[in-house]
């Protein structure tokens, strides 16, 4: 080794012993003995250093660097030591805290070994302590940053996963509301379609059963002798039976496509259920246990109270038939707030109408399609496929909403939502009161009739109808020539205007009869339809014959508004 520098010109021990504090003061690294016979310590200077206590060159007890172990660690050093001295390997690393007299805590990193005597006895227990305060700060920012790492990766695939759920439900919204959409222009196309086809059966209907009254009074008036005239009477009963089934039909399919007339009233759907309460225990079987549960304090809607009983009457027809083995229907009222269907819209207040059963369920592939007019799973002759058409044409036309909710094997409960009434509706209960069709007396007159029809043969059978009632009639096909007509006649001849509601030339019954009323407010006007589509009755002019129409409702009809408007 080169003289000259820290250890030049030294003698051996003391150039070891200079070389030896060098290497530990730039290594930090503190050296010290314990006797284990007299219980004190010897250390380097830089031992007492890292201690925090004047270094010396005697011996310490070791009692006052146990002292200076931080409470918290000293169980764990005195363990390590023991199970160094007692496991037969005598050298021993521990990591501990101490506490300096100036009260810093630092860390200790200590490496010690016994050494024995020949036969065993523990001598000395040597070793050497590094300070590694600095190295466990930057350890435990190491592993607070890595754990900050940790929860922002968790947090991140926490936002990863909510994104992505949220991305999948928006998608699942959307397909449902891309169904929803299919599934109302499809309801809309069908229901156009059969609107259309019910529409025009329904004027051969009117036809068919017109000319069948009237061949029932010519062969009651003209009797032929046995057998004919009972075989042709038996003839026209078979088809007048026929033709109320037929008219029946045609009334749902019409029901459906909304384009059946209502004649909305305000009622309480509460009393309603109460009313059909003994006719809904009949249609069920002694297996088949009944809850109802009315909201007290409904609200009142304001809908048509005959298909409203139908509707629920149908309801239970149909929870029955799911349930042939027995189980429980409930009808269910209360008042609810929900959203109308125009978009944006505010929540609106519906009167509420649920019937449930524990039947056997819809399959789901058929939950799409239990509204459209014919689909049905029953047996033929038992179902016809149009009672959940005619509840979804009624709801939507009353400006409601329906919802199906089922599950197979545990039951399904239909949800209905009427509006609530308001003072607007009421007011506008007088616009489309109707004449019940099926008023049983004929009732006969002389005055004039102006008879407006497009449709040739359902003229024809009116005209005919009228004038056998005693009645003069003018029969014109649109309102064109019914105009025409009354420029021709001297108006006040005109006791009644009968007109269809829907007439072709751009001119509708509704506009027709406006004109006629500014021309002569005090002329009794009854309009005809069977498609009343977005047709609003004017004010003081609600009468309202549905088509198919009898004879007998016919001449009461007219009757009634003749003799309303003169009273
Ligand atoms: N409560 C219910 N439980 C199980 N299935 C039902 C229920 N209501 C309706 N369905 C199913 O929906 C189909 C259509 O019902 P919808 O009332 O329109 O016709 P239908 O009952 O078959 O015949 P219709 O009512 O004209 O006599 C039924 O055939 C049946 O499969
Ligand atoms: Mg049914």
């Amino acid at each position: 080794m080169a003289e000259g520098g820290p250890f030049g010109l030294l003698r051996g021990d003391e150039f070891d012993r200079d070389a030896l504090a060098l290497a530990e003061a730039s290594a930090g690294i503190g050296v010290w003995s314990i006797d284990l016979t007299t219980s004190c310590v010897r250390g380097t200077a830089q031992f007492f250093r890292i201690l925090g206590l004047p270094p010396t060159t005697e011996s310490i007890p070791v009692d006052v660097v146990r002292a200076m172990r931080h409470p918290d660690d000293r169980e764990r050093v005195v363990a390590g030591f023991r199970q160094a001295l007692d496991g037969g390997n005598d050298s021993y690393e521990i990591e501990y805290r101490i506490v300096r007299p100036d009260g810093g805590t630092r860390w200790i990193f200590g490496r010690g070994r016994v050494i024995r005597a020949s036969d065993g006895t523990p001598l000395r227990y040597s070793g050497v302590d590094l300070d590694i305060t600095d190295r466990k700060a930057t350890e435990a920012a190491l592993a607070a940053a890595t754990e900050e790492v940790a929860r922002m990766n968790r947090e991140l695939e926490q936002r990863v996963r909510e994104r992505t759920a949220q991305l999948e439900l928006e998608a699942k919204r959307r397909t449902e509301a891309e169904l929803r959409l299919h599934q109302a222009q499809k309801m809309e196309a069908v229901g156009q379609l059969t609107g259309g086809i019910a529409h025009d059966f329904n004027n051969l209907l009117q036809v068919i059963m017109g000319n069948l009254e009237i061949a029932r009074m010519q062969v009651a008036r003209d009797p032929m002798p046995p057998p004919r005239g009972e075989l042709l009477m038996r003839a026209i009963d078979t088809a007048q039976r026929a033709s109320q089934t037929a008219k029946q039909t045609v009334h749902r399919l019409l029901a459906f496509s909304r384009l059946q007339p209502l004649t909305p009233s305000e009622l309480n759907i509460n009393a309603l259920v109460e009313d059909l309460a003994d006719m809904v225990r009949r249609l069920l079987d002694e297996n088949i246990e009944v809850e109802t549960a009315l909201a007290p304090a409904l609200w009142p809607t304001f809908a048509d109270r005959n298909q409203l009983e139908s509707v629920l009457l149908n309801l239970v027809v149909n929870a029955r038939d799911a349930m042939t083995q027995g189980g429980r229907l409930t009808i269910e009222t209360s008042n609810a707030h929900a959203r109308p269907s125009a978009a944006g819209a505010p929540d609106a207040e519906y009167v509420c109408l649920v019937v449930r059963d524990t039947g056997h369920g819809i399959a789901p592939e058929h939950l799409t399609k239990v509204y459209e007019p014919f689909f049905t799973t029953k047996e033929t002759g038992k179902g016809s496929g149009l009672g959940l058409s005619m509840v979804y044409g009624f709801v939507k036309q009353s400006g409601g909403h329906v919802r199906i909710d089922s599950e197979v094997g545990r039951g399904t409960t239909v949800r209905i939502l009427l509006p609530r009434a308001t003072r607007g509706s009421a007011a506008a209960r007088g616009a489309a009161g109707g004449v019940d069709g099926d008023a049983p007396p004929v009732a006969r007159g002389h005055e004039c009739i102006l008879f407006v029809e497009d449709d040739e043969d359902v003229r024809r059978f009116g005209v005919s109808a009228l004038e056998d009632l005693g009645y003069r009639v003018i029969a014109e096909p649109d309102a064109a020539s019914a105009l025409r007509t009354l420029d021709a006649v001297d108006g006040s001849r005109i006791d009644l205007l009968f007109t269809d509601v829907v007439l072709p030339g751009g001119m509708s019954g509704r506009d027709l009869a406006e004109v006629v009323l500014s021309r002569r407010s005090h002329t009794p006007v009854l309009f005809a339809s069977g498609y009343t589509r977005n047709v609003v009755m004017p004010e003081g002019s609600p009468r309202l014959l549905h088509k198919p129409y009898t004879i007998e409702a016919l001449a009461s009809a007219v009757r009634g508004a003749i003799d309303g408007a003169s009273k």
